[in-house]
Order: structure tokens, then sequence, then C-alpha cells
């Protein structure tokens, strides 16, 4: 399947690359890429990247970095795109903003009462896809001809709340809204909020088995249980086909269940 959006020679980043959801993203997109686009994978899990990497369809290069981003300043990321990636060679240049956890599902918001807390969760989950995606347009300046595609991986819990999920609601909230503030001010940018459904991954092992809302636990238990779940597999697919019909408005939330 052709994907205009990833035509030519491209350079994609993408974070959280080391399992789960980024994973299937990076191998399915090397798929569609022609020889010699570049994918470059961050996460903190250095064997979990290699074997992303080996998996990588090889008329494709591909580089990883073990970096936590919930720490790394704006230098430090530029510092490590700069090493791998020259942007004048480049047709197109894509980040996928995939890097998420879900926060401790135990407190009800009325126990979220620690600021630490608080900014530990915002670093990694909303500061820190923001102050990449400073970085990378920056790199990927208007000097460059490389057009830009800007993935965001949001949740339906971004516009819809859920008991015991207080940290994940609000910073996919804020997250997604700040690449809606950017779709706006760059009309240039091409700006996907995707919304994977509810994908068996680490991230929902972990909301079935230690929310505290009792009706989110059973309700997700019971998704895997019955194996309702989606695979990475499935949601990635369907990412792709978005991605090629572009029926979407930059800095559109859509989700996998959507009809468009
Ligand atoms: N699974 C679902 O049902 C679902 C539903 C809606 C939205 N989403 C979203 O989809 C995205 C991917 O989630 P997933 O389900 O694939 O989760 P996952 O399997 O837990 O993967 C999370 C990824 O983020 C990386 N990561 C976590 N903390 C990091 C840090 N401090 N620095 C760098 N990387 C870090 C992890 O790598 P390391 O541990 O190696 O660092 C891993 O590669 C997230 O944004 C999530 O909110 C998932």
């Amino acid at each position: 399947m052709a994907v205009e959006l990833l035509s030519g020679k491209v350079f994609i980043l993408i974070t959280g690359a080391s399992k789960g959801i980024g994973r299937e993203i990076a191998i399915k997109f090397s798929e569609l890429l022609d020889k010699d686009s570049r994918l470059l994978l961050l996460a903190r899990d250095e064997n979990g990247l290699k074997e992303t990497a080996g998996k990588i369809h090889n008329h494709v290069n591909v580089d990883y970095v073990s970096v936590d981003l919930s720490v790394a300043k704006a230098d430090q990321l530029a510092g490590i795109i700069n090493k791998y990636v020259n942007p004048g060679e480049y047709d197109r240049a894509v980040v996928v903003h995939n890097v998420g956890s879900v926060g401790d599902l135990s407190k009800f918001t009325i126990d979220m009462d620690d600021f630490d807390e608080w900014r530990k969760y915002y670093d990694l989950n909303v500061f820190s896809p923001a102050v990449l995606n400073s970085v990378f347009m920056k790199i990927f300046n208007d000097k460059v001809q490389a057009k830009k595609l800007v993935i965001n991986i949001t949740s339906l819990c971004g516009i819809e709340p859920f008991k015991s999920m207080g940290y994940y609601c609000t910073g996919k909230a804020g997250r997604e809204m700040y690449f809606k503030v950017f779709a706006h001010e760059f009309p240039e940018v091409n700006v996907l909020n995707y919304s994977p459904g509810p994908v068996e991954t680490d991230m929902l092992k972990t909301i079935a088995e230690t929310a505290a809302d009792n009706n989110l636990r059973t309700t997700m238990s019971n998704t895997r249980k019955e194996r309702k779940q989606l695979t990475t597999d499935q949601t990635v697919d369907r990412l792709i086909g978005i991605l090629k019909e572009q029926k979407y408005k930059s800095g559109d939330h859509v989700d996998y269940f959507d009809k468009i």
C-alpha cells in the first residue's frame, strides 16, 4: 500500500519504540518507505530498541538511542537527532510522539496532592513531547525542503473522563491540545492526533490489573479475557489507512473506531 505522506526519502523519529504500539509503528512504517529512508528510535530499554531495530525492513536505515525522555533537555535531544540526520537530505520528516505512561492508577483525584508526582507525570507525558516537537521543527525548519508530518498518539481518555485515571486523562488532554494549537499555528505541517483504541500492550495490562476504580478494572479485565482488545497490528494498519486516505483536518483527533 503506497502512502503519499511516507513517500520519497523520509526521516522518521519514533518515541517509545522499544515495545508495544511504538515498535509496531516502526516495523509497519519501514515496510512502506523508499530505499535510503531512515528511522531513529528512542526509549530507555536498549534491548527492546535493538529488538525493534532487528525487525525493521532492511532497505531502510535504522538507528536507536536509549534515553529517558522525562529528563532529556532540548539540547540533548537536538544532539541526538543531529548526530543521525542531515535535514537537507530528506523529502519528508516525520515525528511520532508515541511515548507514554499510564501513571499511578491507585488514586482518585482528591488524593492526587503531591506536586512532585504531578510534575513527574507531566514531564514525560506532556512536556517532553512538546519540547521534542519544538526541537524537531527547528531542525527541519523552513530552510529545508522536507514536508512535515507529526503524529501524536493520544487516547479516548484525552476527551472522556475515566475514574482513577486522573493523571492519564489530564495528560492526554493537555498533550492533544498542544498539538491542536501547533497545527493551528503551522498549517503547512500535517498533524494527526491518533487514538489507537484499547490495544494489548503492557499499558492495557496495567490498567486491567491496577485501576482503583472497580468498574474500569473489571471492564478492562473482561475485554482482555474475551480478547476484545485490538492487536498492535490492527491499530497500526488503521493508522496507516487514515494517513493514506487523508480525510482528517490537520490537528484532528481521529479514533480507531471513527468512521472517516
Ligand atoms: N495500549 C492502549 O490500549 C493505548 C490506548 C490509547 C492510547 N495509548 C497510547 O499509545 C502509546 C503507546 O502505548 P503502549 O500501549 O504501546 O504502551 P507501552 O507498551 O507501555 O509502551 C510505552 C513506550 O514508552 C516508552 N517509555 C516509557 N517511559 C519512557 C521514558 N521515561 N523515556 C523514554 N521512553 C519511555 C517505553 O519504553 P522504555 O520502557 O524502554 O523506556 C515504551 O517503548 C502511549 O502514548 C499510550 O498512552 C495506548
